[in-house]
């Protein structure tokens, strides 16, 4: 089976059930795992009653779209995202995304939890993503174009747009919610990276590096979507703290900053709504 056919079958096994045309599509990274419990929701897509759709296996990951109201804007949520890592091929990894798509969101609003890479950076810290490096993993777009989603060659050189980050911006400043900026760099992961690879990756302009969302962003640009970005920075990369890193330790530091992610997040959806 063809990616289109494959993602023509999800979206057929999906399409009667929607309670709403998404506006907005939301990517729950660590760090938000548990936003989908601060909202009302409508109606909730398990991932394994849709038959071909690729599964999160990470621990602390699950896996169901949401659909909810955020400050009046309907927006399809994923609770658990497929990594690269896990063994997919990039372009189931990014099923998902083309799905949201196709169900009708406009807007992609991608979150994550990432590693300090940039010196000023600490433990804690929100960083709004200007732009990526994804050239550490396969693009999404390799194969066959699919013409009716984008075009052979797609310019990337505005992903995460400007009015966008004007938002956050602003939505950081009137929460009274600190706020880094950066660039956005995916490695395959599984394993964390070493020192000398962090080295290589402040070298190139890397302020944050992560396991995910830039090939979701190549993908859902190829497509048109008007994409925003933010990272919870876990931890200081390797190199940058003495400390060994662990899963647990992310999902640990996630959890303490929700609060103001969240917050951040239902600030930035509001002004959004409000255009
Ligand atoms: N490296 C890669 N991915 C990550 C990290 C990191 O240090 N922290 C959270 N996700």
């Amino acid at each position: 089976m063809t990616s289109e056919e494959k993602l023509n079958r999800c979206y057929e096994a999906v399409k009667e059930r929607l309670p709403f045309v998404p506006k907005l599509a939301l990517i729950l990274g660590s760090g938000l795992g548990d936003y989908a419990e601060h909202v009302t929701v409508e109606k909730t897509i398990p991932y394994e009653s849709i038959e071909g759709f690729p599964r999160s296996t990470v621990a602390g990951h699950k896996g169901q779209f949401v659909f909810a109201k955020v400050e009046g804007v309907p927006t399809v949520m994923m609770q658990g995202r497929v990594h690269y890592y896990e063994g997919y091929p990039m372009q189931d990894v990014v099923l998902p995304v083309r799905l949201m798509k196709k169900m009708g969101a406009e807007i992609l609003f991608l979150t994550n939890a990432a590693g300090g890479v940039n010196e000023n950076f600490h433990a804690g810290d929100l960083m709004m993503i200007t732009d990526q490096i994804s050239s550490f993993v396969p693009s999404p777009l390799i194969g066959a174009n699919m013409d009716d989603l984008g075009p052979r060659f797609p310019d990337m050189s505005e992903i995460y747009r400007r009015e966008y980050r004007e938002i956050i911006r602003e939505s950081s400043k009137s929460l009274n919610i600190e706020l880094q900026e950066g660039i956005y760099l995916q490695f395959t992961g599984p394993a964390y990276e070493s020192p000398a690879e962090i080295r290589m990756a402040r070298t190139l302009g890397a302020d944050a590096v992560g396991m995910s969302t830039a090939c979701e962003a190549v993908a859902a640009n190829h497509m048109g979507m008007k994409i925003l970005g933010i990272s919870f920075i876990s931890n200081l990369a390797a190199g940058l703290s003495t400390q060994p890193l662990s899963h647990k330790e992310v999902q640990e530091a996630a959890d303490l900053a929700a609060p103001k992610f969240r917050a951040l997040v239902t600030e930035v959806i509001r002004r959004i709504g409000e255009q």
